[in-house]
């Protein structure tokens, strides 16, 4: 069966790294037909507009998309793409596995969390507006219709993957309205769950207890300001964006990205590790059922990463972007 996919490459890197990941999937004979889109600055000097109509629609037809970075402007020009994709996408559950990878250097080994944010509302509502010169106003808009469609994600993916506990992450002691909502939710959701252990934490403490301590928690479930800060943070106790996947899944379309930017210092240079869209195109390859593919794919990047051989600079080693996508092909065809 071919699967057709909706592919934006992005910005810097982001071509490098997705013309590698495309070259080893294909090699592990997935039958793919990618249709390719630009978006972002590109798309707005061609089309007009960051993210063209056609992106969207070729997204809704396909189910699934995988996309490299996009470069953001801060403090004015267009919008956040990945905030509009979500939005118009309604992608309302960002899944961030955060494991080691077998040979990179870490804080932490054996860690395996996952963190599910919500990714549709929250601080980044994008209603923001100026009161009076000096004042501005950003709207947190927290639902109940959308705070218990993630816990019910989060619930639900822990009953999947057999994962034992969901701590709900929330700041309800201070924000006792838009927070307190949330975990509202929460609680009402997981009485529907008594198989999995139900846990709250505010959301600074969180952050200390994780780099104390991060085997205590197993799912972590957050609204959408917390998850981004979080989860970035969590990938720093396992070495960091470039070796972390992460997926948004809504109920008619997924979007499968790496979380690091677009490395302007090395694009171009055939440097940049493809290792983080590779895990996210694993993910990517469960959810269209291509197990057996996604599980030999791991298995040749962890055999690479770990003989530490053919790395990219930023693992510590010597190779080219190229380099390591041969080196992953080569460990594939051993299999
Ligand atoms: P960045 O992640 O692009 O770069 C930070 C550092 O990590 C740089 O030294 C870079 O060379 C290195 N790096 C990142 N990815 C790498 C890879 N795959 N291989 C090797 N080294 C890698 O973060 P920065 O500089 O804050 O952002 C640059 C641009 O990326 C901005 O315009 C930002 O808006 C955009 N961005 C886009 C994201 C997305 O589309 N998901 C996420 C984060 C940033």
């Amino acid at each position: 069966m071919t699967h057709r996919i909706t592919l934006i490459p992005g910005d810097g890197i982001g071509p490098e790294v997705s013309a590698a990941v495309l070259r080893i999937i294909d090699a592990a004979g997935v039958a793919i037909e990618w249709e390719r889109f630009v978006a972002g600055a590109e798309a707005v000097d061609r089309f007009g507009t960051a993210l063209p109509d056609e992106v969207v629609e070729s997204v809704r037809r396909n189910g699934i998309a995988l996309k490299g970075p996009i470069a953001t402007p801060i403090g004015g020009g267009f919008e956040s793409v990945n905030v509009r994709l979500r939005k118009a996408l309604d992608l309302y559950a960002n899944l961030r596995p955060v494991r080691n990878l077998p040979g990179v250097p870490s804080r932490f080994g054996d860690i395996d969390l996952i963190i599910v944010r919500e990714n549709t509302e929250g601080l980044y509502s994008g209603l923001e507006h100026e009161v009076v010169p000096g004042v501005v106003e950003s709207l947190k808009i927290v639902t109940e219709k959308a705070s218990t469609r993630i816990a019910v994600f989060a619930f639900e993916h822990s009953r999947k993957h057999k994962r034992r506990k969901v701590t709900a992450v929330h700041k309800a002691n201070i924000m006792k309205k838009s927070d307190g909502l949330f975990l509202q939710c929460f609680r009402r959701v997981a009485l529907d769950y008594p198989d999995i252990e139900r846990d709250e934490k505010i959301v600074d403490n969180t952050c200390m207890q994780l780099v104390m301590n991060p085997y205590q928690f197993d799912v972590l479930l957050m609204e959408n300001l917390y998850g981004d800060i979080v989860s970035d943070l969590a990938a720093g106790l396992v070495g960091g964006l470039g070796v972390v996947p992460s997926g948004n899944i809504g109920l008619k379309a997924a979007l499968f990205e790496a979380v690091h930017g677009t490395a302007p210092d090395i694009a171009g240079k055939n440097l940049a590790n493809p290792t983080a869209l590779l895990l996210s195109s694993i993910m990517m390859l469960h959810h269209i059922h291509e197990s057996a593919a996604a599980n030999r794919i791991e298995g040749a990047l962890n055999n690479v990463i770990q003989a530490r051989k053919t790395v990219t600079r930023d693992l510590g080693g010597t190779a080219s972007t190229s380099e390591f996508t041969d080196a992953v092909i080569a460990s594939l065809d051993n299999k």
